[in-house]
């Protein structure tokens, strides 16, 4: 008898079966189009004989040993749905579904309402690392009740990625609160990707620099604070030929952006709880402006292109790569203390108790954006217990009071030159908030207050409710 059920033989739901297979479980599995069962099952080699083939989802359900935990890998939205009711006919209560895929926890929350009240377990699971890491470990943020994940935790910390011996799988919290924080690891993906390729745009177009000599770059980089996969893959794909034309893959590849929706809906829920995330909406809205190719290209016609060269606008070659390192390391500090403020904020809202110190413990290996400064992250967390900003925090602090100058000489450059720098501009504006103690929001106060009587607080008496001393007429 199986050990556990997986529908959905995708790319991500084929490895983590695999996955399974290969810890010692046994894993029946199943797809819609059946075809594709076969297929996976020719290509499983010796991990076949741990893989229980399946032609319906009844079929499935008399192959695992109750109570039964069934993964659903499909896409997220309706199919999720779709699938689970489809599924949860042939299961018994008691029985347990677990999505593993990106669903918007919103969607989360509503299936373990719908599925708890027909007397099923219902788990919302966040996986990262995309194929290699469902593969061989990916990172795992699960959203469950307690005795649900204490059913499953045995098999999800055994597929996980391993940091230094230690699982990068954990409970979250209840109901969407896996799901929640995998989005906003996306959210921080987004930021960590644009603030690189807004540095490449520098190297490319400021500097003139060929992606062979930005591969170099990329990799002494990896050996430094900001060694992380993001920046690894960056380098791989800058050094990579198009076997078709030997020309630098990277240049073939068209400069529009796809996405699926998780960095959006991050941005969505900071606006929502009210935590400004500026990073990672501004990596949003460049993967949409990236996506207006014919507004773009109208643009370029009608105001002509901006002469993007920066010369020697930041020092000699190497004093300006060094800015670069240090604009990134700045603006990722940034990135990472907004995403942990949403999270933070969200955890309060939704009563969730988020583990943030686990958060950064398990993102250090598996996922997308596994970096050594997880780790860094990770030990102020363990150190702090509760941080109110990461910035605020050392070894943050004094990383970006050294590194803020050449944030600011490179965002300046960027902009002097017209090369659009959204992320790190916004870093730097964040950063620019949280050393100004006195804002200029005094004077949207007055504005508010002139023309919606909204009333102001005073610097010079307690109370609020104040109003200034205009004239209220008709208009
Ligand atoms: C991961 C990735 C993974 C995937 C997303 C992002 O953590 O493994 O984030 O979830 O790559 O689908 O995709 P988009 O860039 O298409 O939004």
């Amino acid at each position: 008898m199986a050990d556990i059920g997986l529908v959905g033989l995708g790319v991500m739901g084929s490895n983590l079966a695999l996955n399974m297979a290969e810890k010692g479980y046994t894993v029946a599995v199943h797809n819609r189009t059946t075809s594709k069962i076969d297929t996976f099952m020719q290509n499983a080699g010796p991990l076949a004989e741990r893989l229980v083939p399946c032609k319906t989802v009844g079929e499935l359900a008399a192959a695992i040993t109750p109570p039964r935990p069934v993964v659903i890998m499909v896409k997220a939205g309706s199919p999720v749905d779709e699938e689970g009711a489809k599924i949860a006919a042939d299961l018994a209560r008691g029985d347990m579904l677990i999505d593993a895929g990106n669903a918007n926890f919103h969607d989360t929350q509503r299936r373990v309402k719908e599925f708890t009240a027909q007397g099923f377990d219902f788990i919302g699971m966040g996986v990262s690392g995309g194929e290699e890491g469902a593969r061989h470990g990916p990172s795992i943020m699960v959203g469950a009740s307690e005795p649900a994940w204490k059913r499953v935790e045995k098999i999800i910390l055994d597929i996980s990625a391993k940091f230094d011996g230690e699982p990068c799988a954990a409970l979250m919290g209840p109901d969407g609160a896996g799901h929640f924080v995998k989005t906003i690891h996306n959210g921080i993906e987004y930021a960590d990707m644009q603030m690189i390729a807004e540095v490449y745009g520098i190297m490319r177009d400021g500097l003139g620099m060929s992606p062979e000599e930005m591969a170099d770059v990329f990799a002494k980089w990896n050996e430094g604070r900001l060694k992380s996969y993001l920046i690894e893959i960056t380098g791989k794909v800058l050094e990579a030929k198009d076997p078709d034309t030997g020309k630098p893959m990277v240049e073939i590849i068209l400069d529009t952006a796809g996405q699926k929706g998780t960095g959006r809906w991050s941005a969505i829920e900071a606006q929502d709880l009210g935590v400004p995330a500026t990073v990672i909406e501004a990596a949003v809205a460049a993967r949409g402006l990236s996506a207006q190719r014919e507004f773009r290209l109208a643009g370029e016609k009608l105001f002509g292109a901006a002469d993007t060269a920066i010369g020697d606008a930041l020092g000699d070659r190497a004093t300006t790569l060094d800015a670069l390192e240090q604009a990134l390391l700045a603006g990722k500090i940034a990135a990472y203390a907004q995403g942990f403020a949403v999270l933070s904020k969200a955890s309060e809202e939704q009563n969730w108790n988020l583990p943030l110190a686990t958060v950064a413990k398990i993102w250090r290996a598996g996922c997308i954006i596994r970096s050594v400064f997880l780790d860094d992250i990770s030990r102020s967390y363990s150190a702090s217990g509760s941080i109110e900003n990461l910035m605020m925090i050392e070894p943050f602090t004094g990383w970006l009071k050294a590194t803020e100058a050449n944030l600011r000489k490179v965002v300046s450059a960027g902009l002097l030159k017209g090369i659009p720098m959204p992320a790190l501009a916004n870093a730097l504006a964040y950063f620019d908030y949280a050393r100004t103690g006195r804002t200029t929001a005094n004077l949207l106060q007055g504005q508010r207050d002139f023309f919606g009587a909204h009333g102001f607080e005073r610097t010079d008496k307690d109370g609020e409710g104040f109003h200034g001393p205009w004239a209220m007429g008709p208009g």
